[in-house]
């Protein structure tokens, strides 16, 4: 059984931390100058010199695109030395390009590793998603309910009002249907402009963040990731790819789904122990974005691991060398 594999989580989760502390560094230099790619380009070069330290055998199954569409981190790239468990690598180098790009909050560099052939391969296209945080009963709400009809199961379960109920939404013109039901119940909506794994996992920990429940449309890839952090911290997640035409129904087949209108949970997206590391590059409500100072740069990383459920925030220190440049 996928669960009973043992690929080293313990050992590995320290050097997952090192990958996504790497990209973040590297794209801070980045912040705020209004330039996407070289922001993504930065953390995507930190992270696979990264990964390659990592003794692993390593597969990319989530990653900057196909082959063809992305030189570096495509998905079916090799990673890691060669030497040691073989694992699934899901990564989004730079959540939040555009975030950074603008200085705007909750920019992460975000992965996850799990045992070889236990990540689903999402394909490029829209996840329709749904994510609560712990403490709910099991399927209390669901992707075949309207979106009123979860805010007032949500609201049951939890004995509160739906009045109470704070729901996280991408803002997008797709969503405009969706923000107007939800809001016909009484419920309020944290709108962002982009992030999503960000916006999942404010749900994992709602006294903190004020967000119960997580809805709408983004990315597949990121559904995976979101779902990773979801399976260490304790919420429950749902997500249906949804296509807009023939080319990105062939990107899934070419992934290997045969069923399009599957519903996902969040157990079947990642189907074993997973280990997840999300570094902040810019400031955010789940961590700290990097910190230059003269002599020092400084970040926080949120690191955890399904199997115990532990959830670390490390603060990681570095001087910087009297030639101007980081040792790392
Ligand atoms: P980038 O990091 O590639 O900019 O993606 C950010 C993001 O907001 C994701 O968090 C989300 O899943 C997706 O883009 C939404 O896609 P779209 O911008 O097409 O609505």
């Amino acid at each position: 059984m996928a669960d009973s594999i043992d690929f080293k989580d313990r050992m590995l989760s320290l050097g997952l931390a090192r990958v996504s502390e790497a990209a973040a560094f590297a794209s801070a230099r980045l912040i705020g100058r209004g330039d996407e790619k070289a922001a993504d380009q930065a953390a995507v070069n930190a992270m696979r010199d990264q990964l390659n330290l990592l003794d692993i055998k390593g597969v990319v199954v989530i990653g900057e695109g196909e082959r063809d569409e992305a030189p570096m981190l495509f998905i079916g790239e090799e990673v890691g030395t060669g030497d040691g468990p073989a694992v699934d690598i899901a990564l989004d180098p730079l959540e939040g390009t555009t975030l950074t790009a603008k200085d705007m909050p909750n920019a992460l560099t975000v992965i996850a590793m799990a045992p070889r052939g236990t990540l689903l391969h999402a394909p490029d296209v829209y996840m329709d998603k749904l994510a609560i945080g712990p403490g709910y009963p099991k399927d209390v709400i669901s992707l075949e309910m309207s979106p009123a009809e979860r805010v007032y199961e949500l609201a049951r379960a939890g004995g509160v009002e739906p009045g109470d109920i704070t729901c996280c939404v991408l803002e997008r013109p797709r969503h405009d249907d969706l923000i107007a039901e939800i809001r016909s119940t009484g419920a309020s909506i944290r709108l962002i402009t982009d992030g999503d794994v960000a916006g999942v996992i404010h749900c994992a920990e709602s006294e903190i963040t004020g967000i119960d429940m997580y809805m709408g449309l983004g990315g597949a890839p990121e559904g995976v990731l979101a779902a990773s952090a979801l399976k260490c911290m304790g919420g429950q997640m749902w997500g249906r790819l949804t296509f807009r035409n023939d080319d990105e129904r062939a990107r899934a087949y070419k992934a290997g789904i045969t069923d399009l209108n599957r519903i996902y949970a969040r157990d079947d997206m990642v189907r074993a122990d997973v280990i997840f590391a999300a570094t902040g590059v810019t400031n955010g409500s789940i961590v700290q974005g990097v910190v230059r100072e003269p002599n020092f740069i400084q970040t926080e990383t949120l690191l955890m691991r399904s199997k115990t459920g532990s959830v670390r925030r490390m603060i990681w220190r570095n001087p910087i060398n009297r030639r101007g440049h980081e040792d790392n």
